[in-house]
């Protein structure tokens, strides 16, 4: 094993004391910064994500307004909710909990979500503005990747990056933000010739494909940086267990690794608070320090 693992929650940790602090400023001229968070439906693990993301709000001081609904919801309900936050000046981030139930249309719902309180980055404005490199909310788990890179490589410039993964939550908006950061960035995906070898050329792997131990030893340059956005949960005779789109005998090879758990998930959390912040700041320039 020659990896270094990456810890997330250290890097996680200390972002967040950098909201809290920017938190306190913002309250302290008086404006409360609040998230709302959807939840649709009763789906296990959202509930488990949602839950963490209300306890981490708290714990910087950000106000969160918790809206648990039926998993029979009709669209147009949750339409006028989000409507209703938009229209709220005490609301600056709204989160809808993917997936969403088969009778409501994912896409009309992250459009009609205020593109300055879209705090995951969904909205095709947001969108827009990272693939034209303008300012714009970023999704939350590519945002916290990146840091995690620049963490253990500083500058990144000029490095080839490959993303498996071509989803809109992590895969395309991970590829603008690495070639926004000057990398050469290849995309590989299901219909990919000879993913491995293509791979094989990565100084970074990002792996976003929602595969259990896709990424095999022979997928990956001795001492590349790999970060692994996996979350998948493998039954097992001892009960259910969490590994990542990474094998582990990945770790021989690489030279640096992120684990599942404890790699990208609270950084996706940390991001996700620090966007609650800036679009408060953004929606208040009064409350901003100068
Ligand atoms: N479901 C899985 N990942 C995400 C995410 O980043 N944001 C939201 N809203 N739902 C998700």
């Amino acid at each position: 094993m020659s990896a270094r693992l990456i810890d997330g929650k250290a890097a996680a940790a200390r972002l967040l004391q950098e909201v809290a602090q920017d938190v306190a400023e913002v309250r302290a001229r008086g404006i409360q910064p609040a998230l709302a968070v959807i939840l649709v439906g009763s789906d296990p693990a959202s509930q488990v994500y949602v839950r963490n993301k209300l306890r981490r709000a708290a714990e910087v001081g950000i106000r969160s307004l918790s809206h648990e609904l039926p998993a029979d919801l009709e669209q147009i309900e949750l339409l006028a909710l989000i409507a209703a936050l938009n229209a709220n000046p005490e609301v600056h981030g709204i989160l809808v909990q993917l997936p969403l139930p088969p009778q409501i249309d994912e896409a009309a719902v992250l459009q009609a979500l205020r593109p300055d309180k879209d705090v995951d980055g969904f909205h095709r404005e947001n969108v827009g503005a990272l693939a034209l490199g303008q300012p714009g909310l970023v999704p939350c788990t590519p945002a916290g990747c990146l840091r995690l890179l620049q963490d253990q490589l500083g500058d990144l410039s000029g490095r080839h990056a490959v993303v498996v993964g071509r989803s809109n939550i992590v895969g395309k908006p991970m590829a603008a933000l690495l070639l926004q950061a000057h990398c050469t960035v290849t995309l590989v995906h299901s219909r990919s010739r000879d993913a491995a070898a293509l791979c094989r050329q990565a100084d970074i792997l990002v792996a976003a494909a929602g595969q259990p131990g896709l990424v095999t030893v022979d997928w990956v340059k001795p001492g590349a940086v790999v970060i692994d956005v996996g979350i998948n949960r493998v039954e097992h005779a001892a009960g259910a267990r969490l590994v990542g789109d990474v094998a582990p005998e990945v770790a021989a090879v690489a030279g640096a690794l992120t684990p599942v758990p404890g790699g990208v998930g609270p950084m996706t959390i940390a991001l996700l608070l620090h966007n609650t912040l800036s679009a408060a700041q953004r929606q208040h320039p009064h409350a901003v320090a100068t």
